[in-house]
């Protein structure tokens, strides 16, 4: 039924293929910051390339599920077994409230979800990603437990302590005002809640090779160090309960990728999200990551009660 409504628009009309398209929240001074996020990741047409990639690989669009579009979903170093392990270390209840920062196309919001019978709001600066999350919660009859919005996530659409955890997937490289980014997350958590995060820090090997997969221009990557983002975190008050390097087992699975070893990526993936010059970016992570230029890291913060 959710596919005959959405074929059903996509005759009428291709740019109406998304069945429920993230909400805007964005004023005009965060759609100005936020043009070369969206214009770096977002691209017209790509809810309808999402969805002929899923038939071509011959998915059914009637009963897809969270594995089905893990390999163009999970926008981010190890993929699904990441977004799960994060499950698992950001010590997630049942029934949760959950938001998750710079959700991309929605893929972790769903596993969070699905796994955990939660609700999860995703914020995205790329409107794009948005409307793409949207249609994959619909194709996977998750649209009742995750919502997507289109926002920044330095100014979050939502009043103050919301929600029990929130959680953040390689985001923040792309974000030059980092106190203000885990200010407005500490901000919408109650007391006691939880910010669990995997991400990309600056390394001791010097400055990143470019293009990778958040930028093309170095002056569109901010990355820090691990000891900044300890220092930022403890400033706005956050409790340090984790915090992991796990760059080794990021260049491991790095280097067992098709691109890796030359060969054309699998019919799913997120060339398809990011063009041709997605393999490159991820050879370029390889050799970041070879080269102590990048450092990964998971971690989770408590909010004091
Ligand atoms: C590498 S993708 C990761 C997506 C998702 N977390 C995942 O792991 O699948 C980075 C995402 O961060 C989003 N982003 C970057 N800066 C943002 C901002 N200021 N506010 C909201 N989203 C942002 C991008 O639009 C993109 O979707």
């Amino acid at each position: 039924m959710r596919v005959d409504r959405l074929e059903f628009r996509a005759g009428a009309d291709q740019a109406s293929l998304i069945p429920l398209a993230g909400k805007d929240f964005r004023g005009e001074a965060q759609m100005l910051s936020g043009n070369h996020i969206s214009q770096h990741y977002g691209s017209a047409g790509l809810s309808q390339r999402i969805v002929s990639a899923l038939r071509k690989a011959g998915k059914s669009l009637d009963s897809l599920t969270v594995e089905d579009l893990a390999p163009l979903d999970q926008f981010h170093t190890r993929g699904l077994a990441a977004t799960r392990e994060l499950v698992g270390f950001a010590g997630v209840k049942e029934g949760w409230r959950i938001l998750d920062v710079g959700s991309g196309l929605g893929g972790p919001a769903r596993v969070f979800a699905s796994r955990m019978k939660c609700h999860v709001t995703g914020v995205d600066i790329t409107k794009e990603f948005c409307d793409a999350a949207s249609l994959l919660s619909t194709l996977t009859s998750l649209d009742d437990v995750t919502e997507f919005h289109h926002a920044d996530a330095t100014a979050l659409p939502f009043d103050d302590a919301q929600f029990d955890l929130a959680f953040t997937m390689q985001v923040q490289m792309s974000i030059e005002d980092k106190e203000r980014f885990y200010a407005e997350i500490f901000r919408v958590l109650r007391p006691g809640g939880r910010f669990a995060f995997q991400d990309i820090m600056s390394g001791p090997g010097g400055e990143i090779v470019l293009p990778v997969p958040w930028a093309t221009r170095r002056d569109s990557s901010f990355l820090i160090a691990l000891d900044e983002l300890r220092a930022i975190l403890n400033k706005r008050g956050f409790q340090v309960e984790k915090l992991d390097d796990i760059s080794a087992e990021a260049l491991t699975w790095r280097k067992q990728q098709p691109v890796a070893a030359g060969l054309a990526p699998s019919p799913l993936g997120l060339h398809i999200v990011m063009g041709e010059q997605f393999a490159t970016m991820q050879s370029n992570q390889i050799t970041n990551l070879e080269q102590h230029r990048v450092t990964y890291v998971r971690g989770v913060m408590i909010k004091p009660m």
